[in-house]
């Protein structure tokens, strides 16, 4: 026998987090459809997703929560599995980095490349990134914070371990030049050439002292893996590489696909290559870097409350209401909106009307007037023909563009013959024939045309609305066998159910509007508990004119302002506004001081009130700082 192809497909492992949203489900509905695609094509697949447990944010977050980092992320993970059954999501395995196994692996494969001298003790001093877990040099720093989330970045200094990138650098080119599938979308190949293999490759610190919730690190216990080379490795590590039963990793290994979004790009593309070179493994065939999914435009952010846990949807909706939707919608590799209402519009439009209508039409016909029951149509006309070689050309079409990756264009083929079926109803006019005896056996041919297309579509289907799939071949009491089975003709007679459920109702889009209207004004940002007049009233706050302003010698965050604060009575107050504000605009500046905050010294500055500032983000989800300004003279008193 044959032996079958193999498809290795991964999504990346994800951070534990309670507030999953539809952007995460994206990568991972993205990965779930290929697999189903490439397992109805008779591929043996084996798909990989998973957590990224370790780092200095879990750590931190667990010491709050007053429990080991172990049993903080457990029900997190317990969750993020839920959600992903509840999405239909076919993973072959589930890889947690705390894993036995995984943490073996990792350690095995940081020892190898210490015992080759790939591996080096040297001292690392960068801004380090905690939400984003990642060092940055001076240079790349955005406004002097992290260029990838705009959060603020510390600077750090510590023993650590450094991998020789630079040693690899020139095969790895090379290796790029008659590989250009590794980075895919072509453009994000540029930026990665342009912006980091150019200016040459640093060598990367991969280990950490500062960091205790982390793989230890087998030849220097004082130090634990960087969580993006433990990361990394689980794409090795889950197919059992280094251990004792490594069948998997010999079957599947190099990966396919990696997709990930187009952030973590950088990461999988010369980092994740480079440590597969050092180790002498064959690299992944190919790195996708996806957009990502936006609201309103802007990031999804939780600090902006802009979105709903995808259960909520599921439940109202259904998995393949959402999975159709973000699978469809978003243009082939660059971002895209999210909304609700333009997922039921979606729904409305494509799943309730083209779809649904055209299996629940069929099938009641089939029953009305012939009892359920239709055979093979084996005398086709010319209308007929052109719609069979139509139904015929979909795999050819599907297959390419899940090639080139492009979900929404392989959707849009589908949901085009689904389409020329209804017209074919329209054109054939089932129900003028079905009332003439004579008109019967054409009846016959034109319903097992549109039972066998829509058969035909249902297997494609099946890779991005599982569960839809699965209802339709119910109704039509086919069995499922891939595209194995595709070809018009292969079902020769057709006993469908008496009654089909309806796969989906319209839902009503005024009353939706109405209902996120309703819901927008209730959402109430979170408050301080209240205050009384009297405490209010300790504040003593005034107008004041900044007369001269110098940067804090020991801070660079901090400016040192004198300001007029009424009768002349000039105070040193200490901002942190050095991110916003330049020394030299400040003087002639009209600001709010609170004059009764308790003096205190801000790194050997003295600090003698304190000036107002309102806080926000901008569209780039960046925290800008604003001073609240007057135009009122100086000592004019603030109630
Ligand atoms: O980055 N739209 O994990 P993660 C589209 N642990 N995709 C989005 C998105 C959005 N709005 N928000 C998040 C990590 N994602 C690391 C990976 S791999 C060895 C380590 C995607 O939980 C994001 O682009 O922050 C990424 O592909 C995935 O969710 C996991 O993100
Ligand atoms: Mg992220």
């Amino acid at each position: 026998m044959e032996e079958k192809k193999t498809y290795y497909v991964t999504t990346p492992i994800y951070y534990p987090s309670d507030n999953f949203h539809v952007g995460h489900c994206y990568t991972t509905c993205i990965a779930d459809a290929l697999a189903r695609y490439k397992r109805l094509k008779g591929y043996d697949v084996f798909f990989l997703t998973g957590s990224d447990e370790h780092g200095q944010k879990i750590e931190e977050r667990a010491k709050k929560a007053g429990v080991s980092p172990k049993e903080f992320v457990d029900p997190i993970i317990a969750n993020a599995k839920d959600l992903w059954q509840s999405l239909n999501i076919s993973y072959d395995k589930f890889i947690r980095t705390t894993d036995e196994e995984h943490v073996a692996c990792v350690q095995k494969v940081v020892q190898k490349l210490y015992d080759q001298g790939d591996i080096y003790k040297g001292s690392y001093e960068g801004w380090y990134c905690t939400p984003c877990e990642s060092f940055w040099t001076e240079s790349q720093l955005v406004d002097g914070k992290c260029p990838d989330c705009g959060r603020e970045v510390k600077l750090m200094k510590e023993d650590a371990y450094f991998l020789k990138l630079s040693k690899y650098q020139k095969a790895f080119e090379e290796y790029l030049e008659s590989h250009r599938d590794l980075m895919q979308p072509e453009s994000r190949y540029n930026e990665m050439v342009n912006n980091f293999l150019k200016p040459g490759l640093k060598d990367l610190c991969v280990s950490r002292s500062s960091v205790k919730w982390g793989i230890p690190v087998t030849f220097d216990k004082s130090q634990t893996v960087y969580v993006w080379v433990d990361a990394l490795t689980n794409y090795i590590s889950a197919l059992g590489y280094l251990s004792d039963d490594d069948s998997l990793f010999k079957k599947y290994w190099p990966a396919d696909l990696h997709l990930v979004g187009k952030e973590i790009f950088r990461f999988h593309t010369i980092i994740w290559p480079i440590i597969l070179m050092a180790l002498g493994l064959p690299l992944p065939k190919k790195v996708y870097g996806h957009g990502w999914l936006t609201i309103g435009g802007g990031k999804i952010s939780k600090s902006k409350g802009n979105y709903k846990d995808p259960r909520l949807f599921i439940k109202d909706y259904g998995a393949d209401t959402l999975r159709y939707f973000i699978l469809s919608e978003v243009p082939f590799g660059s971002d895209g909106n999210f909304s609700e209402e333009l997922m039921v519009e979606r729904r409305n439009s494509d799943l309730a009307n083209v779809l649904g209508n055209l299996v629940n039409r069929t099938i009641a016909m089939t029953n009305k007037y012939f009892g359920g029951e239709v055979s093979e149509n084996v005398h086709p006309n010319d209308l007929d023909n052109e719609v069979i070689a139509y139904l015929n050309s979909l795999e050819a079409e599907v297959d390419e563009k899940m090639e080139a990756l492009n979900l929404p264009s392989a959707i849009a083929g589908i949901f085009d013959r689904l389409k020329r079926l209804n017209k074919y109803i329209d054109e054939t006019t089932p129900w003028i024939l079905g009332k003439d005896e004579n008109g019967k056996e054409r009846l016959n041919d034109v319903l097992y045309t549109i039972l066998e297309g829509i058969r035909m579509c249902t297997v494609a289907l099946e890779a991005f609305i599982p569960e839809t799939a699965e209802r339709i071949f119910e109704d039509l009491k086919v069995t499922a066998n891939g595209f194995e089975d595709f070809k018009f003709g292969t079902v020769k007679k057709y006993q469908v159910v008496s009654k089909a459920e309806i796969l989906f109702t319209r839902i009503d889009e005024e009353a939706l509007k109405a209902k996120l209207e309703k819901e927008n004004e209730e959402k109430m940002p979170e408050h301080l508990p209240l205050i009384g007049i009297d405490d209010f009233n300790k504040i003593e706050m005034v107008v004041g004119e900044v007369k001269e302003c110098r940067q804090h010698p020991k801070a660079e965050r901090l400016l040192i302002s004198k300001v007029d604060v009424g009768n002349g009575e000039i105070r040193q107050i200490v901002s942190g506004i050095a991110d916003y504000y330049k020394p030299e605009e400040m003087p002639g500046k009209k600001v709010i001081v609170v004059l009764n905050l308790k003096p205190l010294k801000l790194k050997g500055e003295e600090s003698m009130g304190m000036l107002l500032t309102s806080e926000y983000q901008d569209d780039k989800g960046h925290t800008c700082v604003e001073l609240l300004e007057s135009k009122l003279p100086s000592g004019s008193k603030i109630r």
